[in-house]
């Protein structure tokens, strides 16, 4: 199979794959909308038991750290709001769409501990350096930058198996193994997911350009979006901090502007990872049981 019939064969094979639960693909139209008050989004969340739980059990973690417990969602809603909730059951509902074994051997648990990793860091900085008014859509952004991996891995994981060993073998990180292998990036695959899923644009640009310099950026619709920069950097940090291997064997250090950008040095952003670690363990310990 040559390198064209490999992207036609996960262009075609990427139609197939399961769509997010309905609950999440309606809060995401109401979203967009903006015209759903919180309690149409209480009322719609409550129909879910599986994702109801799940909210229930993360906003009473330690990961959030409220000084009260939450016990309904009508009651997460006023105390938390819709916008927050929303965005929460996005996440809910694309971990709960991959749930199970990887079929290319990827770990799966593995891989959803760095997602959850980066999107717990990157809703961090963006709450510390004020990048984002909404901080908690750098918390679905993170969790779903890797997109791509975990598509291919579902829709063609004989294809997706060869990158991840070459990766893994010769130490090279994924995307230049992508672009020789199967002429797409996770990138790139990730962004057609989310679109077909239509996701916040926000949320498909982090996932499309995570690893993007900017001068391969510039001048590229919304890509100078700062949820870009912060996703990027907590991608990195994730790394430093143990939450990466599994789905990124080799991670690609950030160019020293995007640093910049998200309010960082490299010496700066270990240490502010560092200092997450144990709330960022909490998270993956209630989402990825
Ligand atoms: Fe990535
Ligand atoms: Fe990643």
């Amino acid at each position: 199979m040559d390198t064209q019939d490999r992207l036609q064969k996960i262009m075609t094979s990427i139609q197939d794959l399961p769509t997010i639960p309905a609950v999440a693909m309606k809060i995401n139209q109401l979203l967009k909308s903006k015209t759903a008050g919180s309690s149409d989004i209480g009322t719609i969340i409550a129909k879910d038991q599986n994702i109801t739980v799940k909210l229930l059990k993360l906003v009473n973690s330690s990961y959030y750290g409220l000084p009260r417990t939450v016990g309904s969602i009508s009651d997460a809603v006023s105390y938390l709001g819709g916008n927050i909730l929303s965005q929460i059951v996005l996440s809910i509902g694309v971990l709960s769409t991959f749930e199970g074994k990887g079929k290319s051997g990827l770990d799966r648990k593995g891989f959803w501990s760095h997602g959850i990793a980066v999107a717990a860091l990157s809703k961090s900085i963006a709450k510390e350096k004020k990048l984002i008014k909404i901080p908690e859509e750098a918390f679905t952004a993170g969790l779903l930058h890797d997109l791509g991996i975990i598509a291919m891995d579902h829709a063609v994981p004989e294809l997706y198996k060869m990158v991840l060993d070459k990766s893994k073998s010769e130490k090279i990180p994924l995307v230049p193994i992508e672009k020789d292998l199967l002429t797409v990036t996770h990138g790139q695959v990730g962004e057609w997911v989310a679109r077909n899923w239509e996701l916040p644009l926000n949320i498909i640009v982090a996932i499309l350009y995570h690893h993007d310099k900017p001068s391969e950026r510039q001048g590229k619709a919304k890509s100078d979006d700062p949820i870009v920069d912060v996703v990027s950097v907590a991608d990195y940090m994730s790394h430093l901090i143990g939450f990466g291997f599994a789905a990124e064997p080799e991670v690609i250090k950030p160019d020293p502007e995007v640093f910049e950008r998200a309010g960082f040095t490299e010496e700066s952003a270990e240490k502010f990872a560092q200092g997450l670690k144990s709330s960022i363990q909490a998270a993956v310990n209630v989402l990825n049981e």
